[in-house]
């Protein structure tokens, strides 16, 4: 969700104007998604890196935060929407950790759409740590995922189909690096306050129309030898 700050700095606003803007279209694409029949969602809302950024605008993104859930969870519920939160929970405001555990507990019965929303994220820490957690076991593809999936709480631990980056950047930044290892990557020069569902459809057209081989061969070739 990039772009928040170039955006409302272009217009002569204070950055966090941007992300006020950005969680009404969090709002209008989790709507869509649901409706577009997207079963789960993740939102980078905030890496480990971004503590880095001002105290001002990071004390505004949190109290941020925990408004959308607070004003969310009863529509998430109505509509079938379940939210996690994944990433730590030990660095964030005491009062955002308790609403996103009401938040989770609230909508626990959605089976709709499955609503990840990254705080605090990490994927190299939530790799070290579920590392750390085996403690010299031997470890496979499916226990390694069991532990990252104990440390980011983020309920199963499921492979990217399709990776969304607004604001013309085109790098990952820590994301989901285990579960995008086979993802369509798109990116889109679009700043996030101006992302609409069309551009979320667009997005979703282009990946249908993508050949994913995971490292195979198309049929037609396997079926000539
Ligand atoms: C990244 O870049 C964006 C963020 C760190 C915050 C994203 C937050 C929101 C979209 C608002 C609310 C979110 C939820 C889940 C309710 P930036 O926008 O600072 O971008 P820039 O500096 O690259 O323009």
């Amino acid at each position: 969700m990039d772009g928040n700050g170039r955006w409302a700095t272009a217009r002569g606003r204070p950055r966090t104007s941007g992300h006020v803007v950005g969680a009404r279209v969090v709002r209008t694409i989790v709507e869509s998604a649901e409706n577009a029949g997207i079963g789960a969602l993740t939102l980078y809302a905030f890496s480990a890196d971004n503590w880095k950024r001002p105290t001002r605008e990071v004390s505004m993104l949190m109290r941020l935060f925990r408004r959308y859930l607070l004003s969310e969870m009863d529509r998430c519920v109505q509509n079938g929407v379940r939210m996690r939160i994944i990433g730590r929970r030990d660095r964030i405001p005491a009062e955002l950790r308790r609403t996103a555990e009401t938040a989770e507990e609230t909508t626990r019965g959605g089976t709709r759409l499955d609503l990840r929303i990254a705080l605090d994220y990490s994927a190299r820490d939530a790799m070290v740590m579920a590392a750390e957690r085996a403690g010299g076991r031997a470890l496979t593809r499916d226990s390694f995922v069991r532990l990252m999936n104990e440390v980011t709480h983020a309920g199963p631990v499921r492979d990217v189909d399709l990776l969304i980056r607004t604001g013309g950047e085109q790098r990952l930044s820590d994301f989901l690096l285990w579960e995008c290892a086979y993802a369509e990557l798109y990116f889109t020069d679009v700043m996030w306050p101006e992302f609409s569902p069309a551009d979320l459809l667009a997005a979703v057209r282009e990946f249908h129309a993508r050949d994913r081989r995971y490292g195979g061969v198309q049929e037609s070739v396997a079926a000539a030898g």
